[in-house]
């Protein structure tokens, strides 16, 4: 499967912001505090504390002009510069709880600058509070990226057999998949699958999802379905391939049952490619400790594997973890134990 990029994204640059001067302060801290140690080393209490000053401004600089442009500004700039945006793909993920994570690096940078201000003994907090706000920064640019065309691409793995294969794409929100998967189908067709009940996409993602099919120009090859993945409305062996991206990993005590529900629906042979968040780095970004929460990539080859598929490949994509999947040919369709 290809992962080339999506068509190409006007790059916009805002207006300055209006706390630049923070840099500026910033810059202005250090040289003086530097020249302090330099040349007034008994002031070394006060040099120190100019450039640990200086230090907390450049990051809440830093934080602040990032936490606006990615809660709110970016969106105005693009607005007021390709008012046909709306002609793009949308794939409603600009929710509160995305800009929550901005907003909370907005709450931890302004109270590290405060406990500096007010309670300068208690720097070690401070810098507790940054490092806070930066990883939740991190967090929030990672979950921002997930609206973007350049993110709509799959891992390449050998996944689409046949003449006119049948494609399952399950779970398929508001068509990031889908179309991700056009660029490789060939005489191919695709049934997308979801309940569009998802509180976190707008309207569940159906209107979205017609919207950028028929952008995409797959209107007529995409059969469109409302189903629980749990109980899929189709009989065992119906698809050659199935896909899904960030899924599985919100189906709870579901996981083993979905699992097992792909399986079937699969022709022997037929191959299913998953992508899923695990914990590791890039998660604890964007969830903080309840990345932990998440399962692994161990358990989730555990579940495949009862379920009866063979792992086949798997690899790093877009922040989550990707695997290939296969129903061996020799089995008609019973899950092994
Ligand atoms: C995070 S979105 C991912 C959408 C799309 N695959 C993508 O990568 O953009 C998860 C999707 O899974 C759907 N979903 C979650 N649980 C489901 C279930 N049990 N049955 C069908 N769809 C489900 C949600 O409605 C939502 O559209």
């Amino acid at each position: 499967m290809s992962d080339t990029q999506g068509p190409p994204q006007g790059s916009s640059r805002g207006p300055r912001n209006a706390h630049s001067h923070m840099w500026l302060m910033g810059v202005a801290g250090v040289l003086a505090g530097a020249g302090m140690m330099i040349f007034l080393p008994q002031l070394k209490i006060a040099s120190t504390s100019i450039l640990l000053f200086a230090g907390f401004h450049v990051l809440g600089a830093i934080v602040l002009i990032a936490s606006a442009w990615s809660a709110g500004v970016r969106g105005w700039v693009q607005r007021l510069i390709r008012p046909a945006a709306k002609d793009g793909y949308d794939f409603g993920w600009g929710p509160g709880w995305m800009n929550g994570l901005a907003i909370a690096a907005l709450v931890a940078a302004t109270a590290a600058i405060v406990i500096e201000l007010q309670w300068p003994a208690l720097w070690p907090l401070g810098f507790i509070a940054v490092a806070l706000a930066i990883v939740l920064m991190t967090g929030n640019q990672i979950m921002q990226g997930f609206q973007r065309p350049d993110h709509v691409v799959l891992p390449m793995v050998d996944l689409i057999r046949g003449e006119a294969p049948l494609v399952l794409d399950a779970g398929c929100g508001a068509g990031r998949t889908t179309i991700a998967l056009s660029r490789v189908l060939g005489a191919a067709r695709v049934v997308a699958v979801d309940r569009f009940d998802a509180g976190y996409i707008d309207g569940g993602g159906r209107e979205l999802l017609r919207h950028n099919l028929e952008r995409a120009g797959l209107s007529g090859r995409v059969d469109v379905q409302s189903a629980d993945l749990t109980a899929l409305p189709f009989a065992e062996g119906r698809f050659d391939a199935a896909v899904s991206t960030h899924v599985y990993d919100h189906l709870g005590a579901g996981k083993q049952k979905g699992l097992e529900e792909a399986f079937r629906v699969l022709r022997p042979g037929g191959r299913f490619l998953m992508a899923v968040w695990t914990p590791g780095l890039t998660m604890f970004a964007v969830a903080n400790v309840f990345s932990l929460l998440l399962t692994s990539k161990a358990g989730w080859r555990r579940m495949a594997r009862a379920a009866g598929f063979q792992v086949i490949d798997e690899g790093a994509f877009n922040g989550a973890w990707f695997v290939l999947l296969e129903k061996p040919a020799a089995v008609s369709g019973a899950t092994a134990a």
